[in-house]
């Protein structure tokens, strides 16, 4: 037997169990990895307490859960060319990914680049993809103003340094206990709620030409407000403003395994940041989504197996 994060009824964090299982084994084509990292997302504890807005709808219990993990491959199926017995790689797989094992396709999963930290590696899938997505979306150039929102959080941090690698100038909205990390990155700071147009104006008296939304309706109202057209604003956490102001919503699913691979030698090079708000241990998942869901950590949460 072996565990697996699993839950039986929606709610809180408190829902969440691990529970035995028996080992899954990798079928033809497929390979199983030995989990060393788990990340945890929002959309997670949006789906294990109801409130998820996007699929999957119908939840069947007991569900799996997470999504991004790192670890090293213990088992090939049949076929499997690619990939050999104590490769270090990372990955995605939706609510599975909590567990001692995941079974994955070949083609999904990533290789860990050494200097990568397995910590690193773990929560990389969904916020990376996210970020990478999201930032190709608007075709940014050295010419752009973009405004970043929640621009210390897990999509946050990574998409502002990617937009800032395209040259744009970036704007990040934080608390202000972000705001020297932000600017030892070389992101202009501004704090998030009422006045934040007029203390981005302050930074940007030209207003903004884009933004990367990954809080909600106010970083949007905002990014209206100075200037930015509706098709150079892509939210990940406001789809209503997709129909009503005809803004973008690219997310994950816009990036593939091999642009996870490029971010990854990003972040292994040091080029890009990729912080670790806290790492908790396997058995602590409950605790960890209660900090998440405060809704300020800076860069990732990871649970340790
Ligand atoms: N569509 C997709 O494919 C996709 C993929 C990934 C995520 N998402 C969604 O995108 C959102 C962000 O995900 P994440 O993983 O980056 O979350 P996260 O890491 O939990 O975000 C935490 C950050 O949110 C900031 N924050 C809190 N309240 C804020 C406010 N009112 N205005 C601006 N920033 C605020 C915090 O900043 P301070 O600590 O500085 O206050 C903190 O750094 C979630 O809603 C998630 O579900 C969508």
């Amino acid at each position: 037997m072996t565990r697996r994060v699993t839950y039986s009824q929606l709610g809180g964090p408190e829902v969440l169990t691990i529970s035995e299982v028996p080992e899954p084994h990798a079928g033809a084509g497929e390979v199983r990895v030995r989990v060393k990292f788990a990340g945890i997302n929002p959309f997670d504890a949006k789906v294990f307490s109801g409130g998820a807005t996007s699929t999957p709808q119908n939840v069947t219990f007991p569900n799996g859960n997470g999504n991004d993990f790192a670890g090293v491959v213990d088992e090939v199926g049949d076929g499997v060319a690619r990939w050999a017995l104590g490769d270090e790689v990372l990955g995605g797989k939706g609510f599975s990914a909590q567990a001692d094992y995941v079974v994955v396709p070949e083609r999904k999963l990533v290789r860990k680049p050494a200097s990568l930290s397995w910590e690193q590696a773990g929560g990389l899938d969904i916020a990376g993809r996210t970020a990478w997505a999201s930032v190709e979306s608007l075709s940014l150039t050295p010419a752009d103003t973009v405004l970043v929102s929640a621009a210390a959080g897990g999509v946050g941090v990574i998409a502002a340094q990617l937009a800032k690698l395209k040259g744009a100038k970036v704007i990040g909205s934080a608390s202000a206990s972000n705001h020297e990390f932000l600017q030892s990155l070389g992101i202009h700071p501004v704090t998030y709620g009422e006045g934040m147009v007029e203390r981005i104006l302050e930074i940007s008296p030209e207003g903004i030409t884009a933004a990367l939304d990954n809080n909600g309706r106010e970083t949007v109202d905002a990014a209206l407000a100075l200037g930015a057209p509706a098709d150079r604003i892509n939210s990940i956490a406001d789809y209503a403003a997709l129909k009503e102001y005809g803004t973008t919503g690219v997310g994950a699913a816009g990036a593939t395994p091999d642009d996870l691979a490029a971010l990854s030698a990003l972040v292994a090079a040091g080029t890009v940041q990729v912080p670790i708000d806290s790492v908790f241990p396997f058995e602590q998942v409950s605790e960890a989504y209660a900090k998440l869901i405060q809704g300020h950590s800076r860069g990732k949460i990871v649970l340790s197996l």
